[in-house]
């Protein structure tokens, strides 16, 4: 007799930790840079902050470096719901039909970061996450990564070095359209792999901000790296949207504040880590370092320019424009400063 109430004791523990267990939401959160970058940090960061918010009620389970899904499955997989939230670049939403965030990728379109950090949190922002819904996905963040350089193997100074290359670009049009404006030749390539296509010549060059090529060792890879500046790489942190609407809504609320803070750190790392990763390319001495002149990045600028125009009609004109006078507004605001 004195056995059985220990015996009840054991079955509720074990069931009671049964529910406990299946109570638990795990989010998986996949994406393809490395744990050491500005998108791996604010992953971390926010699996932090969602588990301790949450008081373990949700686990956020990370999967960098493409270890789940390359870009174009990791979609998919969103779709699916196979994994729960992704953070991929603002230039890989066009092949899911939403070609609005491809305005990211338009050569010299945000001056400076101020601009950037407008487009991101204001209407703007708000309007192109509301284009997501419509493909089961939800829009929760941007963040920052940097403004791209570009890598090759010989010296590419003038516009006319890119004549012939074999550049490695994001599956985006406009990152196609750039690059044949440049004279070279886009290869649209998994991020995963562009470390060894570099590596083996299947491409000549590519492009990326300092973060990126070097955690990917890129710069291993590549003699030639020119800082021009020339466009964005920044991401959108997305949920599926079934699984996000389906969410109590407490854990949401402190989800979403988990994200807040998490965007707050990665906007702030973000200038820091590819000065960094700058610093280190510079000392391992592999990596001849040009930084495009006043006078060249004008040409560049005057070459690549007709290709805002090119993308009118499928990104709007609207939009670009609305992009054009937020700029225009940072800089009169800080003219009126001086
Ligand atoms: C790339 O594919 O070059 C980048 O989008 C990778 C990333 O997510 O930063």
């Amino acid at each position: 007799m004195k056995r059985i109430p220990i015996f009840f004791a054991i079955v509720t523990l074990a069931v009671s930790s049964a529910a406990f267990a299946a109570d638990t939401i795990v989010i998986k959160f996949s994406h393809v840079v490395a744990p050491n970058t500005p998108k791996g940090k604010a992953a971390q960061k926010f699996k932090e902050l969602a588990e301790l918010y949450t008081k373990g009620r949700v686990k956020v389970e990370l999967y960098p470096n493409s270890q789940l899904y390359k870009d174009r499955e990791e979609m998919e997989a969103l779709q699916l719901g196979a994994v729960q939230m992704l953070a991929p670049s603002l230039s890989k939403f066009g092949p899911l039909g939403v070609r609005a965030f491809e305005v990211f990728d338009l050569p010299y379109i945000f001056p400076n970061k101020e601009s950037l950090y407008r487009v991101m949190d204001g209407d703007i922002g708000k309007k192109l996450f509301a284009k997501l819904a419509a493909k089961e996905i939800v829009g929760l963040a941007f963040w920052d990564n940097g403004f791209k350089q570009m890598s090759a193997n010989k010296p590419l100074r003038n516009v006319e070095d890119f004549k012939g290359l074999k550049m490695r670009i994001q599956s985006s049009k406009v990152l196609d359209a750039q690059m044949r404006a440049l004279g070279a030749s886009p290869q649209v390539m998994a991020f995963s792999e562009v470390y060894t296509a570099l590596q083996q010549g299947v491409v000549d060059g590519t492009e990326n901000p300092m973060s990126n090529l070097y955690t990917q060792k890129m710069h291993e890879v590549q003699k030639h790296l020119t800082i021009s500046d020339h466009g964005y790489l920044g991401y959108a942190v997305i949920a599926n949207k079934k699984f996000w609407d389906g969410l109590p809504s407490d854990l949401r609320t402190s989800l979403e504040k988990a994200m807040q803070e998490a965007t707050a750190f990665e906007r702030d790392i973000a200038q820091k880590e590819n000065d960094e990763a700058l610093a280190k390319v510079r000392a391992a001495g592999t990596t001849e370092i040009y930084v495009l002149p006043l006078q060249e990045r004008l040409t560049w600028h005057k070459v690549l320019l007709p290709v805002h125009k090119e993308f009118e009609s499928v990104i709007s004109q609207d939009l670009i424009h609305a992009i054009y006078n937020v700029a225009a507004q940072v800089e009169q605001e800080k003219t009126n400063k001086k």
